[in-house]
């Protein structure tokens, strides 16, 4: 799959195949995807919580109020920075949305769905989702990843009105 077949087919989905088993491979596939997103200085702020547990789903659910999807997801996986591995920059949370789309994308060459869930800056979920880990690094969204089971529409496109060609 070309990458501009990936982009245009990446939607956001938010109804699986509950009970639909990924393995645990292809999640790595992702994070392989997510790791080689480029970083500030190649600082690489972030790490990576996953989970196919039910209840900690649940529990990740209860703390963000845009989730819901996680009910039929098969994993979630939680984006999380690290600004202390990049002191003299505030660039983590771009990196760690670069690190993202990585995931978007790679999901849909491997014919899965998933949903970006925004946590960073909004509080509480934000400090919410991190007690729910138990960490110290900053939850910056969180994925539901699963088998698909709705195809929405395509709500991007090219808008030439926002390009300026100096
Ligand atoms: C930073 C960010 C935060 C988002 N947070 C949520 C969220 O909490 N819940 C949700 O259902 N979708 C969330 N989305 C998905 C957007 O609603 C979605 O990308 C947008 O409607 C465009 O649809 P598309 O992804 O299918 O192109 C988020 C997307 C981004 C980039």
């Amino acid at each position: 799959m070309n990458v501009i077949d990936a982009i245009r087919a990446r939607r956001s989905v938010r109804r699986f195949q509950k009970g639909a088993a990924i393995p645990r491979e292809d999640v790595e596939a992702l994070l392989e995807a997510a790791m080689l997103a480029p970083s500030a200085v190649n600082s690489r702020p972030w790490e990576f919580y996953c989970t196919d547990s039910a209840e900690r789903k649940a529990q990740l659910m209860a703390a963000h109020p845009a989730s819901r999807m996680l009910e039929t997801a098969s994993w979630a996986i939680v984006v999380c920075g690290r600004p202390d591995l990049q002191p003299r920059h505030g660039y983590w949370p771009q990196d760690c949305a670069a690190a993202v789309e990585n995931i978007l994308l790679r999901a849909v060459e491997l014919g899965y769905g998933a949903c970006w869930c925004g946590c960073y800056p909004s509080e509480p979920r934000t400090g919410d989702i991190r007690a729910v880990l138990g960490c110290t690094s900053v939850p910056v969204a969180m994925i539901a990843l699963g088998v698909p089971d709705e195809a929405p529409a395509q709500k991007g496109f090219y808008d030439p009105e926002r390009a300026t060609f100096l």
